[in-house]
């Protein structure tokens, strides 16, 4: 086992992998090759990636791709999207030009709160705890105006502070519940430095104040945080179409399609294994614009699913609806997302998403995101409840298993054409190899 290493941040780049090569590889791996394959040509884009994290030794690469054929609103976009997952691109691409011939997909913004906590402690009477929030909320948001100047400037700022008792539910727990409007960006950190000085001068106007006694007096402030749930952030997006405007299968009508289609999303607003199954279908469309446009995608996921389970059960996220021969699908979704600040201004492959997508403002993101999410989900629930899900997944498994087995271009154009009803696993790609 290596020895514990003190100081290895202030290594150099070269120390660094000549520090993991002794202790964790073999000379045989090619360690210190491969990662500089994959550095950056140009070195003020490389060092400034350097910038983005610590320790960076190289890069690790992604696909990106686009999806055209959006209409959103009745905008047209080509959207950027970074996935490693096979079949997700083009099955997107499907759905997106699907719908585009049918109206495109509608969306809207519903709110776009953004929410932050100050948990703390305090053993004492609550109405006078509420009483002195009430009369203090001006001069707690006050004690940020140095940091929230330009965002009011811009309408955005703090919106409302909220007392929260938590006693009930652990003993001596409250919470300020703060509201915040950080418009086109995301605003953790500005969300986070606000919440920080609220509750230094929060604890510093308890401590001042003869209006407590001693016991309330020792108010302890646990911690500050924004949160990533974001119940008051909500974006909608639906597309329909009438039944008779369906796709045409082999092997069903539109109709025995479209109910199949209804059963299989109701099947995920009453069953957990497959209602996750469903919302990662969506998460493959929502997370590949998160990662391209540089947003937080852990942040979001983590919202969506738990606003997933906010009735107590976890539950699917769309909806389809078939009403008077007409198929509808909706999706609603908590997004925070930001369109400026964070990497957004620095990255150059996010700043060319943005302006791929016309430099939008967070709400349009959100929609755009919102409707990605729901074309994404219409793909894979229609491949499905068809011809299921392993067709279009195995073209692209046969590339991948081709390509790890380094086969040459006229092998992959045969293999292509062999593997057409054939079943593709690694045992069956290498043997044709073997042979051609
Ligand atoms: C695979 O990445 C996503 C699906 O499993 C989604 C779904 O089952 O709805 C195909």
């Amino acid at each position: 086992m290596p020895d514990k290493i003190i100081g290895f941040s202030k290594l150099s780049r070269d120390e660094k992998i000549s520090w993991i090569s002794r202790n964790f590889l073999d000379k045989s791996d090619e360690f210190e090759s491969i990662l500089n394959n994959y550095l950056i040509d140009d070195k003020k884009i490389q060092s400034l990636h350097n910038s983005f994290s610590e320790n960076v030794i190289s890069n690790f690469n992604l696909p990106y791709s686009v999806s055209p054929n959006f209409l959103i609103n009745d905008k047209n976009y080509c959207v950027p999207l970074v996935t490693e997952e096979s079949s997700v691109i083009a099955a997107l691409s499907k759905s997106s030009k699907f719908w585009f011939e049918r109206g495109g997909f509608k969306s809207k913004v519903i709110n776009s709160l953004k929410n932050g906590q100050i948990h703390f402690m305090y053993n004492g009477n609550i109405k006078k705890l509420k009483k002195f929030i009430d009369k203090n909320e001006l001069k707690l948001i006050e004690s940020t105006d140095r940091i929230t100047k330009k965002m009011r400037e811009r309408g955005g700022g703090i919106n409302k502070i909220k007392l929260i008792d938590k006693s009930g539910e652990l003993n001596s727990y409250f919470q300020l519940s703060i509201d915040f409007i950080t418009i086109d960006s995301m605003g953790a950190n500005f969300i986070n430095s606000c919440l920080e000085v609220i509750s230094k001068t929060f604890e510093k106007l308890i401590h001042e104040s003869d209006y407590f006694n001693e016991s309330e007096k020792k108010t302890r402030i646990i911690m500050s945080i924004l949160s990533n749930y974001t119940p008051n952030c909500i974006v909608e997006a639906s597309a329909e179409c009438k039944i008779n405007e369906l796709e045409n299968f082999d092997n069903y009508s539109k109709e025995e399609f479209a109910i199949k289609f209804k059963n299989a999303f109701d099947i995920a607003k009453v069953d957990v294994g497959r209602a996750v199954t469903h919302n990662k279908g969506i998460m493959n469309g929502i997370d590949a614009v998160l990662i391209s446009t540089g947003n937080d995608f852990r942040a979001v996921d983590a919202g969506i699913h738990a606003f997933a389970s906010s009735s107590g059960n976890y539950k699917s996220l769309s909806e389809c609806l078939i009403i008077d021969n007409k198929f509808k699908i909706s999706l609603k979704v908590p997004i925070s997302v930001g369109t400026v600040g964070g990497i957004t201004d620095l990255h150059p492959m996010v700043k060319l998403s943005l302006k791929l997508l016309g430099n939008p403002s967070s709400e349009d993101l959100m929609k755009i995101i919102c409707s990605v999410g729901l074309a994404q989900n219409y793909a894979a629930v229609k491949s499905l409840v068809t011809t299921g899900i392993q067709k279009g997944h195995m073209k692209m498994h046969l590339i991948n298993l081709l390509n790890k087995n380094k086969a040459s271009k006229d092998q992959i154009k045969s293999a292509e054409e062999y593997f057409k009803n054939k079943e593709i696993n690694s045992q069956s790609v290498s043997e044709f190899l073997n042979k051609n």
